[in-house]
């Protein structure tokens, strides 16, 4: 018996990385699964004429799975309004949505060209948003079941990437995305969650040999995608149905589950506050508070 028997999964970006990975395991696992890809290069440019979601899906179908190909553009409103409605048609239903298609341009926020900002926001969070929104109005209609949003964020966002402004705005904007539909869905039965992935992908790849903190190869077992899936797998079951706006980060062999934004420290007043006593009660208070400075905030030069 499977985890996700009887469940139907749609999973953007699913041709390649992590979003593959996780779409071969829910397959296996016994979901129905549509396998979303653009086969766009790693700057969103292009397609790719060996479309990967269509190998993805071979392989699923040679392992004995169901899954279709899909090569929606996961920044076309319409286009993805066509894709829920295909998946219903094809499957029955959507139990589960995974947005996972990605694509970075990176650059220092003083040398960003517009296009790379609007690109990267584009995929990221129009993208999370065009699926999510139609994948909603499905689950609102048709509310009874256990239905799942579960969304690709990411480190570079929460610790704020100094090269990646564009890529971290839109996945922290991923992030606020989930907290309200965790609460605007609750009612239809979805829960809505996020995981902040590490992963060795073409995304990564550059960094092998760079990093201080991980190894990243494609020989290291800890760091590979297939590291990734079991939380994902995990929310996309019928019984996690108790977890709900949270983000899960994982790879590198570690699953860990992030504690929401809450205020550290506060100063009140009964009244209307005076510049000097508000000055003098957050520096004493905040500095207190903030005994490890946030080493992303130093002042460079
Ligand atoms: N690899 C990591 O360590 C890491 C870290 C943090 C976050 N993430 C996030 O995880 C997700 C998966 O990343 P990955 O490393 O597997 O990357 P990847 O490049 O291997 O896969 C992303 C896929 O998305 C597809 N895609 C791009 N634009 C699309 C569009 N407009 N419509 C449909 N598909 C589109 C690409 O063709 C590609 O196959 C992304 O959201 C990424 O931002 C990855």
């Amino acid at each position: 018996m499977g985890k996700l028997d009887g469940r139907v999964a749609l999973i953007t970006g699913a041709g390649r990385g992590i979003g593959a990975a996780v779409a071969e395991t829910m397959a296996a696992e016994g979901a129905s699964v549509v396998v979303n890809d653009l086969g766009a290069s790693m700057d969103g440019s292009g397609t790719d004429p060996e479309s990967p979601a269509q190998q993805v899906v071979a392989g699923i179908e040679a392992a004995g799975g169901k899954a279709i190909a899909d090569g929606t553009d996961v920044t076309d409103f319409a286009a993805t309004e066509a894709l829920i409605a295909r998946t219903v048609e094809q499957f029955g239903r959507l139990d589960v949505l995974v947005n996972c298609a990605g694509i970075i341009r990176d650059g220092m926020i003083f040398k960003m060209e517009e296009s790379q900002w609007d690109s990267v926001i584009s995929v990221h969070l129009k993208g999370t948003f065009n699926t999510t929104r139609h994948a909603s109005a499905w689950w609102r209609q048709n509310r009874g079941g256990q239905f799942r949003l579960i969304n690709f964020v990411s480190g570079s966002g929460i610790y704020g990437s100094p090269v990646q402004p564009n890529y971290a705005a839109a996945k922290m904007g991923i992030v606020g995305l989930t907290y309200s539909c965790a609460n605007s869905l609750a009612g239809y039965g979805v829960t809505s969650n996020c995981i902040a992935p590490v992963a060795f992908t073409r995304m990564t790849e550059s960094l092998q040999g760079k990093s201080t903190v991980m190894d990243y190869s494609p020989d290291n077992p800890r760091i590979s995608a297939a590291n990734v899936v079991p939380p994902v797998v995990w929310l996309a079951t019928e019984e996690c149905d108790w977890i709900n706006g949270r983000i899960l980060q994982c790879g590198n062999g570690r699953i860990g589950l992030f504690s929401n934004p809450s205020v550290l420290r506060e100063v009140v007043t009964d009244g209307v506050w005076d510049l000097d006593t508000a000055f003098a009660e957050m520096d004493s208070s905040f500095r207190e508070a903030l005994l490890h400075p946030n080493p992303f905030a130093r002042p460079r030069g």
